[in-house]
């Protein structure tokens, strides 16, 4: 169970080691400053219908009932630890897991659990305005219940540069609370992190493909032989689904309401549709181009010595490293890797140690692709002769084989004037954006109503009506 009787909730016997506590409560009120500055816009009086883990079992860890955001129960929760956990891949595979940061690896671990801590408060801070449009008192409950978790996630990641990485771990804590999203002087470290989510519909699409680069590497680093890290992520998965969810669903219901409209109508003009206040499919499809691709590019280069070593080393494991029947060497493997070689885009055999980053973003991409399909089903069921496509995975990119190419969504190589003059038929041009945003310029609140351009979710949260009071504004 969690102990909340303490200041800090936490599943880790924070009692009983001082120092750690008095620098976690040290931390505590700038993290309450930084939430009181970039948390949800106007939120602090609200009663939200939240859940809150009690337990990190797997049937106990979600509580329901109002909470006011800033009196959230943020805290350190970790899977418990199993004794018999082994290092499980690279050169120290078969070693009891590590319960303290070796030495040699102090730097570059702490590097990974930064650039993961530093996601966190980047999302909340991307979305902080969106209160004010949303489409619905379910749709605000949840993306409150998002940023609550994304600020639990960023503990999680300060619990564990405090308690073992000592003074730099400390400072860097408190550098997490200093950066801002697309600040100019002190961004946030990755770059789908600094773009805004000016809208509802980036934001479910933000959730759909961001969220879920997250949980990829979380996936991984919950593979970790720094034992710590890893189950300090297990928990953290477990809250992550509920954010793809909620891209999921709210893409798709937008996908809906404009099917129906579309048919109700007997329109398929985009300016028809437009007409009739529902966001067209080419610009739907145009979003998630964007969303994919400024996401692929999280994954890092194709050919990476840093993904090499962080695997060897058995700090960052691959995606369901333990269910994988090799070696989990990866000595002598190999893994297909793609470059723009004259105009062509050619496949080459590398070392798998070094495609490790290449390898990630193929199985996220394979589970992206599943996604689309299910979104492609509301159409299909619609009646509705559209298609909804992935891009080419070198479309858009700026890191890794595809960066400095002009692909287009097809996979053709072309010059960058071909490329500009279709620009804005495969991305969003601020046209497309103020109109979704023309939608949304006002919130709905009221309970059980939704905006015209989404249909309403197929359940309630925890099975509560959908005209239920999820967000009390007092
Ligand atoms: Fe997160
Ligand atoms: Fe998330």
């Amino acid at each position: 169970m969690i102990n909340y009787t303490e200041k800090i909730p936490n599943n880790v016997d924070l009692g009983r080691d001082r120092v750690l506590q008095r620098a976690l409560e040290h931390w505590q009120p700038a993290y309450m400053g930084w939430w009181y500055d970039m948390g949800p816009n106007e939120s602090h009086n609200y009663e939200v219908y939240l859940r809150t883990a009690i337990s990190v079992e797997p049937d106990g860890w979600a509580q329901f009932g109002y909470v006011k955001m800033p009196e959230y129960r943020w805290g350190i929760f970790l899977q418990p630890r199993d004794e018999k956990r082994e290092v499980n891949f690279g050169i120290h595979k078969g070693q009891a897991a590590w319960q303290e940061v070796p030495g040699e690896y102090r730097s570059t671990l702490r590097r990974v659990i930064v650039t993961q801590g530093d996601t966190e408060p980047a999302s909340v801070e991307q979305q902080r305005m969106l209160g004010s449009s949303c489409p619905s008192m379910y749709d605000l409950r949840n993306i409150f219940q998002v940023n609550v978790e994304e600020g639990r996630h960023l503990w999680a990641m300060v619990y564990l540069l405090h308690r073992y990485f000592g003074r730099d771990g400390r400072e860097e804590a408190e550098s997490l609370l200093a950066r801002r999203s697309g600040d100019a002087d002190n961004p946030r470290i990755l770059g789908a992190f600094n773009e805004p989510t000016p809208d509802w519909l980036a934001f479910y699409m933000f959730t759909f493909f961001t969220d879920r680069d997250g949980k990829f590497q979380l996936c991984a680093l919950a593979e970790s032989g720094f034992d710590p890290l890893a189950r300090t992520c297990r928990f953290m998965l477990t809250e992550e689904a509920h954010h793809m969810f909620v891209g999921e669903t709210g893409v798709g219901r937008i996908i809906q309401r404009t099917c129906e409209v579309m048919k109700e109508n007997n329109v398929e003009d985009p300016s028809d549709v437009r007409a009739l206040g529902v966001i067209d499919l080419p610009t739907i499809q145009k979003y998630l181009n964007f969303h994919y691709s400024v996401t692929l590019d999280l994954y890092g280069s194709d050919v990476s010595s840093n993904a090499a070593n962080y695997f060897t080393s058995g700090l960052k494991g691959r995606f369901r490293e333990t269910k994988l029947e090799d070696d989990h060497v990866l000595a002598d493997a190999e893994y297909p890797v793609s470059e723009v070689v004259g105009g062509k885009i050619l496949t080459k055999q590398v070392p798998a140690l070094t495609a490790l980053n290449e390898r990630l973003r193929d199985d996220y991409i394979e589970e992206i692709a599943d996604g689309v399909g299910r979104w492609q089903r509301v159409i299909d069921n619609a009646g509705t002769p559209f298609r909804l496509t992935l891009p080419h995975k070198g479309f858009h990119r700026a890191i890794g084989n595809f960066a400095g190419h002009f692909m287009s969504p097809d996979g053709e190589v072309l010059s960058e004037e071909a490329w500009k003059n279709h620009e804005f038929e495969w991305l969003p041009s601020s046209k497309d954006y103020a109109y979704v945003q023309s939608l949304m310029s006002g919130r709905v609140v009221e309970p059980g109503k939704f905006a015209n351009w989404i249909a309403p979710p197929a359940r309630g949260i925890n099975s509560q009506p959908l005209n239920f009071e999820y967000v009390r504004f007092n």
